[in-house]
Protein backbone atom coordinates (compact mmCIF):
# COMPACT_ATOMS: atom_id res chain seq x y z
CA UNK A 1 0.00 0.00 0.00
CA UNK A 2 1.02 3.82 -0.42
CA UNK A 3 2.94 5.40 1.98
CA UNK A 4 0.73 8.03 3.53
CA UNK A 5 1.41 10.63 6.45
CA UNK A 6 -1.83 12.58 7.87
CA UNK A 7 -1.57 15.42 9.95
CA UNK A 8 -4.60 16.34 12.08
CA UNK A 9 -4.88 19.56 14.81
CA UNK A 10 -7.74 20.97 16.53
CA UNK A 11 -8.95 22.71 20.39
CA UNK A 12 -9.74 20.12 22.87
CA UNK A 13 -13.96 18.88 21.98
CA UNK A 14 -13.30 18.99 17.94
CA UNK A 15 -14.05 15.59 18.04
CA UNK A 16 -10.49 15.16 16.86
CA UNK A 17 -9.30 12.02 18.63
CA UNK A 18 -12.11 9.96 17.50
CA UNK A 19 -12.48 11.04 14.29
CA UNK A 20 -8.73 10.29 13.61
CA UNK A 21 -8.84 6.86 15.16
CA UNK A 22 -11.91 5.53 12.68
CA UNK A 23 -10.22 7.92 9.56
CA UNK A 24 -6.76 5.48 10.38
CA UNK A 25 -9.01 2.42 10.74
CA UNK A 26 -10.65 3.43 7.32
CA UNK A 27 -7.32 3.84 5.37
CA UNK A 28 -5.30 0.87 7.03
CA UNK A 29 -2.73 3.30 8.89
CA UNK A 30 -1.38 3.46 12.37
CA UNK A 31 -3.24 6.22 14.25
CA UNK A 32 -0.78 8.65 17.32
CA UNK A 33 -2.51 10.58 19.44
CA UNK A 34 -0.01 12.64 20.87
CA UNK A 35 -2.44 14.55 23.41
CA UNK A 36 -2.02 11.28 25.26
CA UNK A 37 2.15 11.58 25.49
CA UNK A 38 1.35 14.72 26.78
CA UNK A 39 -0.98 13.39 29.14
CA UNK A 40 1.31 10.09 30.08
CA UNK A 41 4.41 12.57 30.29
CA UNK A 42 2.43 14.79 33.24
CA UNK A 43 1.10 12.29 34.82
CA UNK A 44 4.65 10.96 35.40
CA UNK A 45 5.67 13.83 36.29
CA UNK A 46 3.20 14.69 39.00
CA UNK A 47 3.69 10.49 40.40
CA UNK A 48 7.32 10.85 40.69
CA UNK A 49 6.42 14.37 42.98
CA UNK A 50 7.96 16.98 40.48
CA UNK A 51 6.68 20.32 41.15
CA UNK A 52 5.43 21.49 37.93
CA UNK A 53 6.61 25.36 38.27
CA UNK A 54 10.52 24.19 38.16
CA UNK A 55 10.44 24.18 34.50
CA UNK A 56 13.97 22.37 34.61
CA UNK A 57 12.54 19.35 36.71
CA UNK A 58 9.75 19.28 34.49
CA UNK A 59 11.96 18.71 31.43
CA UNK A 60 14.11 16.09 33.35
CA UNK A 61 11.13 13.99 33.94
CA UNK A 62 9.44 14.48 30.33
CA UNK A 63 13.97 13.13 29.10
CA UNK A 64 13.41 10.24 31.56
CA UNK A 65 10.00 8.96 30.62
CA UNK A 66 9.53 5.25 29.58
CA UNK A 67 6.61 6.29 27.68
CA UNK A 68 4.85 3.30 25.35
CA UNK A 69 1.80 4.20 22.98
CA UNK A 70 0.24 1.72 20.97
CA UNK A 71 -0.22 3.01 17.52
CA UNK A 72 -3.10 0.67 16.63
CA UNK A 73 -6.39 2.57 16.18
CA UNK A 74 -8.34 -0.69 17.86
CA UNK A 75 -5.75 -0.85 20.37
CA UNK A 76 -5.85 2.36 22.92
CA UNK A 77 -2.42 1.60 25.68
CA UNK A 78 -0.30 4.13 27.16
CA UNK A 79 2.32 3.01 29.78
CA UNK A 80 4.99 4.74 31.71
CA UNK A 81 7.73 2.48 33.33
CA UNK A 82 5.70 0.16 32.80
CA UNK A 83 2.56 1.20 34.58
CA UNK A 84 -0.29 1.10 32.62
CA UNK A 85 -1.85 4.47 32.80
CA UNK A 86 -4.49 4.18 29.76
CA UNK A 87 -7.55 5.40 32.20
CA UNK A 88 -5.30 7.69 34.95
CA UNK A 89 -4.09 9.84 31.95
CA UNK A 90 -7.61 10.79 31.71
CA UNK A 91 -8.09 11.72 35.16
CA UNK A 92 -8.91 15.85 35.63
CA UNK A 93 -6.04 15.50 38.04
CA UNK A 94 -3.78 15.15 34.75
CA UNK A 95 -6.25 17.70 32.37
CA UNK A 96 -5.59 20.51 34.76
CA UNK A 97 -1.63 19.68 34.95
CA UNK A 98 -0.79 18.91 31.49
CA UNK A 99 -0.54 22.90 30.33
CA UNK A 100 2.57 22.87 33.12
CA UNK A 101 4.38 20.66 30.48
CA UNK A 102 2.63 21.92 27.25
CA UNK A 103 4.19 24.90 27.78
CA UNK A 104 7.73 23.46 29.00
CA UNK A 105 9.47 24.15 25.22
CA UNK A 106 12.36 21.47 26.52
CA UNK A 107 9.34 18.74 27.32
CA UNK A 108 7.90 19.98 23.61
CA UNK A 109 11.20 19.48 22.10
CA UNK A 110 11.72 16.16 23.52
CA UNK A 111 8.02 15.05 22.86
CA UNK A 112 8.74 16.01 18.47
CA UNK A 113 11.59 14.19 18.69
CA UNK A 114 9.32 11.10 19.83
CA UNK A 115 6.94 11.96 17.85
CA UNK A 116 8.58 12.12 14.57
CA UNK A 117 10.26 8.98 15.15
CA UNK A 118 7.46 7.18 15.63
CA UNK A 119 5.96 8.48 12.43
CA UNK A 120 8.88 7.52 10.24
CA UNK A 121 8.72 4.40 11.40
CA UNK A 122 5.43 3.68 10.66
CA UNK A 123 4.63 3.88 6.16
CA UNK A 124 0.52 4.66 6.72
CA UNK A 125 0.02 7.10 9.52
CA UNK A 126 -2.55 9.26 11.27
CA UNK A 127 -1.06 11.79 13.85
CA UNK A 128 -3.07 14.17 15.43
CA UNK A 129 -2.91 16.54 18.53
CA UNK A 130 -2.08 20.47 18.40
CA UNK A 131 1.31 20.90 16.70
CA UNK A 132 1.32 18.55 13.84
CA UNK A 133 0.54 20.56 10.81
CA UNK A 134 2.85 22.95 11.98
CA UNK A 135 5.69 21.47 14.03
CA UNK A 136 6.15 17.59 14.10
CA UNK A 137 4.92 16.73 10.46
CA UNK A 138 4.73 20.28 8.70
CA UNK A 139 5.18 17.83 4.94
CA UNK A 140 2.85 15.25 5.58
CA UNK A 141 0.97 14.35 2.78
CA UNK A 142 -2.05 15.63 3.85
CA UNK A 143 -2.78 18.41 6.80
CA UNK A 144 -6.18 19.62 9.07
CA UNK A 145 -7.43 21.47 10.94
CA UNK A 146 -10.26 20.05 12.69
CA UNK A 147 -12.61 23.05 14.16
CA UNK A 148 -15.96 23.49 16.08
CA UNK A 149 -17.60 26.37 17.34
CA UNK A 150 -17.00 26.45 21.43
CA UNK A 151 -20.78 25.58 21.73
CA UNK A 152 -20.51 22.51 19.89
CA UNK A 153 -17.12 21.47 22.07
CA UNK A 154 -17.66 22.45 25.29
CA UNK A 155 -21.39 20.16 24.53
CA UNK A 156 -19.29 16.88 23.37
CA UNK A 157 -16.79 17.46 26.39
CA UNK A 158 -19.71 17.41 28.60
CA UNK A 159 -20.27 13.70 26.95
CA UNK A 160 -16.96 12.80 26.53
CA UNK A 161 -16.87 13.01 30.65
CA UNK A 162 -20.01 11.36 31.78
CA UNK A 163 -22.01 14.65 32.84
CA UNK A 164 -19.73 13.75 36.44
CA UNK A 165 -18.89 17.49 36.12
CA UNK A 166 -20.74 20.94 36.34
CA UNK A 167 -21.24 22.37 33.14
CA UNK A 168 -19.83 25.62 34.29
CA UNK A 169 -16.92 23.61 35.86
CA UNK A 170 -16.17 21.83 32.63
CA UNK A 171 -16.40 25.59 30.51
CA UNK A 172 -13.41 27.07 32.60
CA UNK A 173 -11.22 23.65 32.60
CA UNK A 174 -11.54 23.49 28.97
CA UNK A 175 -11.41 27.38 27.59
CA UNK A 176 -8.23 27.84 30.44
CA UNK A 177 -6.58 25.04 29.03
CA UNK A 178 -7.17 26.22 25.55
CA UNK A 179 -5.68 29.57 26.39
CA UNK A 180 -2.61 28.21 28.09
CA UNK A 181 -2.09 26.06 24.91
CA UNK A 182 -2.68 28.52 22.61
CA UNK A 183 0.40 30.49 24.32
CA UNK A 184 2.95 27.84 22.78
CA UNK A 185 1.14 26.38 19.60
CA UNK A 186 -1.25 27.83 17.08
CA UNK A 187 -4.17 25.30 16.79
CA UNK A 188 -7.21 28.00 16.18
CA UNK A 189 -6.29 29.00 12.68
CA UNK A 190 -5.28 26.87 9.51
CA UNK A 191 -1.39 27.33 8.51
CA UNK A 192 -0.61 27.62 4.89
CA UNK A 193 -1.87 25.20 2.99
CA UNK A 194 -3.68 23.21 5.96
CA UNK A 195 -7.50 22.37 5.01
CA UNK A 196 -10.11 23.34 7.75
CA UNK A 197 -12.75 20.88 8.63
CA UNK A 198 -15.47 22.25 11.03
CA UNK A 199 -17.51 19.78 12.71
CA UNK A 200 -19.83 22.04 14.27
CA UNK A 201 -23.09 20.90 12.50
CA UNK A 202 -21.64 17.35 11.03
CA UNK A 203 -22.36 14.19 13.26
CA UNK A 204 -19.37 11.82 13.61
CA UNK A 205 -19.93 9.71 10.23
CA UNK A 206 -20.33 12.80 8.35
CA UNK A 207 -16.93 14.71 9.94
CA UNK A 208 -14.92 11.32 9.57
CA UNK A 209 -16.35 11.10 5.55
CA UNK A 210 -15.40 14.83 5.16
CA UNK A 211 -11.83 14.41 6.74
CA UNK A 212 -11.40 11.63 4.00
CA UNK A 213 -12.34 13.35 1.74
CA UNK A 214 -9.86 15.86 2.46
CA UNK A 215 -7.12 13.76 2.86
CA UNK A 216 -7.92 12.07 -0.48
CA UNK A 217 -7.84 15.85 -2.17
CA UNK A 218 -4.46 16.57 -0.59
CA UNK A 219 -2.45 12.89 -1.12
O1 LIG B 1 -5.75 16.25 22.94
P1 LIG B 1 -5.71 16.24 24.44
O2 LIG B 1 -6.79 17.08 25.06
O3 LIG B 1 -5.65 14.88 25.03
O4 LIG B 1 -4.31 16.93 24.77
C1 LIG B 1 -3.92 17.14 26.10
C2 LIG B 1 -2.98 18.32 26.18
O5 LIG B 1 -1.73 17.99 25.58
C3 LIG B 1 -3.42 19.60 25.50
O6 LIG B 1 -4.25 20.39 26.34
C4 LIG B 1 -2.09 20.30 25.23
O7 LIG B 1 -1.68 20.97 26.41
C5 LIG B 1 -1.14 19.15 25.00
N1 LIG B 1 -0.83 18.88 23.59
C6 LIG B 1 0.11 19.67 22.96
N2 LIG B 1 0.53 19.37 21.69
C7 LIG B 1 0.02 18.31 21.07
C8 LIG B 1 -0.97 17.51 21.66
C9 LIG B 1 -1.39 17.84 22.94
O8 LIG B 1 0.58 20.65 23.54
N3 LIG B 1 0.47 18.01 19.84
Amino acid sequence: MQKITVAIDGPSGSGKSSVSKEAARRLGAAYLDTGAMYRAVTWHALDAGTDLADADAVAAAVKAADLFISTDPDVEKVTIHGTDVTEAIREPFVSEAVSAVATNLEARAELVARQRAIIAAHGRIVAEGRDITTVVAPDADARILLTASEEARLRRRGLQLGGTQSAAELEAQVLARDAKDSTVVNFQVAADGVVTVDSSDLDFEQTVETVLEAIKAQA
